[in-house]
């Protein structure tokens, strides 16, 4: 089965085709001239690239394509009616059907298709998600999530209080090399996150004086500790023995080494997938338009209806099963 997935939650307009392995993948980011991302900007950005992007895909993997693919949420809302727009003309001129993707559902599902990891607990870390998954009883439960706002719009919002521009996480990751460690709040409640208090401290750390260097060093070990702890505790509840990271603050190499310690500790397997898999990408779409396609999990135009708000659990897993299979 080949398939064709579209990607455009919030900053990346991105397409890509699906077969047996990735056929080919493009991608046109959005970057903000100042400040963070404009929703109404994203969509307009979007819009103008999405006949090219996609042109492009197409021209390259061929028109030859069984289900078209998209994410239906959760995202900023005139970017998904954007990219929802394209593909449901598209499943239209090709006669084809439609697949309504949960972003946050195909982070997982690329994570373990690249990593072959069949059960795995994942850590989801993005710029509006941090949530910690299992697979339970046909559906990708949350373990734990933030409270408040996501991982890496704490830190992009951090970068930008001191004018840095967006996306701030990686740069924070460079900063934070030449650090050391000062104390920040730590906010784990339960198996839940919080982060804008964090924040709010980093901020106050840098106005009293503290260098960048090394608030940008405790930003990161602080966050990335509360991260490690809920995904522990998940593989300690679960009794699974595996660990994925995904989502766009995956790729931050010292969160990386923090799971991967705590993996080795407990005896269980990590792996991250790389850094185009990590971030929104339209392969993650494809291929998990596919797995849902071959599943018949597909969606009629007439209710193929953008969710902002869309969740993880919501979505019933009809493509494996309690083995991952
Ligand atoms: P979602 O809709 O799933 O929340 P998203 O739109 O936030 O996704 P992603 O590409 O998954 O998009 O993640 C983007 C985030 O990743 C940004 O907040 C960015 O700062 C962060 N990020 C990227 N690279 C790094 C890094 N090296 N270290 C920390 N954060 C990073
Ligand atoms: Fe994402």
């Amino acid at each position: 089965t080949r398939v064709l997935g579209i990607e455009g939650t919030a900053w990346n307009f991105s397409a890509a085709v699906f077969d047996e392995d990735l056929v080919c993948l493009h991608s046109s980011p959005y970057v903000p001239p100042q400040g963070g991302i404009h929703p109404r900007e994203a969509a307009q950005h979007h819009a103008a690239v999405a006949a090219e992007v996609i042109g492009k895909v197409l021209a390259e993997a061929g028109d030859d394509i069984d289900g078209v693919a998209f994410s239906i949420g959760p995202g900023l809302g005139p970017s998904l009616r954007t990219a929802a727009t394209a593909a449901r003309s598209l499943a239209l001129k090709y006669g084809v059907p439609l697949i309504g993707v949960n972003h946050c559902v195909a982070h997982v599902e690329i994570g373990r298709w690249y990593t072959k990891f069949t059960d795995p607990i994942v850590l989801y870390a993005s710029g509006a998600n941090t949530q910690v998954l299992g697979f339970l009883n046909g559906r990708y439960r949350i373990f734990g999530e933030t409270l408040d706002i996501g991982l890496g719009n704490a830190l992009d919002k951090f970068a930008r209080s001191h004018d840095l521009p967006h996306p701030g996480g990686p740069i924070i990751e460079e900063m934070a090399k030449k650090g050391s460690y000062i104390p920040l709040p730590y906010t784990v409640k339960g198996m839940d996150l919080a982060f804008s208090g964090l924040m709010s401290a980093a901020k106050e750390a840098t106005a009293r004086g503290e260098s960048m260097e090394d608030v940008c060093c405790s930003f990161q070990e602080t966050a990335f500790a509360m991260c490690v702890e809920v995904t522990e505790r998940a593989l300690a509840h679960t009794g699974k023995d595996e660990v994925i990271l995904v989502g766009g603050v995956g790729a931050n190499s010292r969160l990386q080494e923090m799971l991967r310690i705590m993996c080795e500790e407990r005896g269980a397997k990590f792996m991250a997938p790389p850094r185009v898999y990590m971030g929104d990408n339209g392969a993650m779409i494809a291929y998990t338009g596919k797995v849902m396609l071959e599943a018949g999990s597909t969606i009629p135009i007439e209710e193929s209806f953008v969710n902002p708000g869309y969740r993880s659990d919501q979505v019933e897993v009809t493509w494996r099963n309690d083995a991952g299979e």
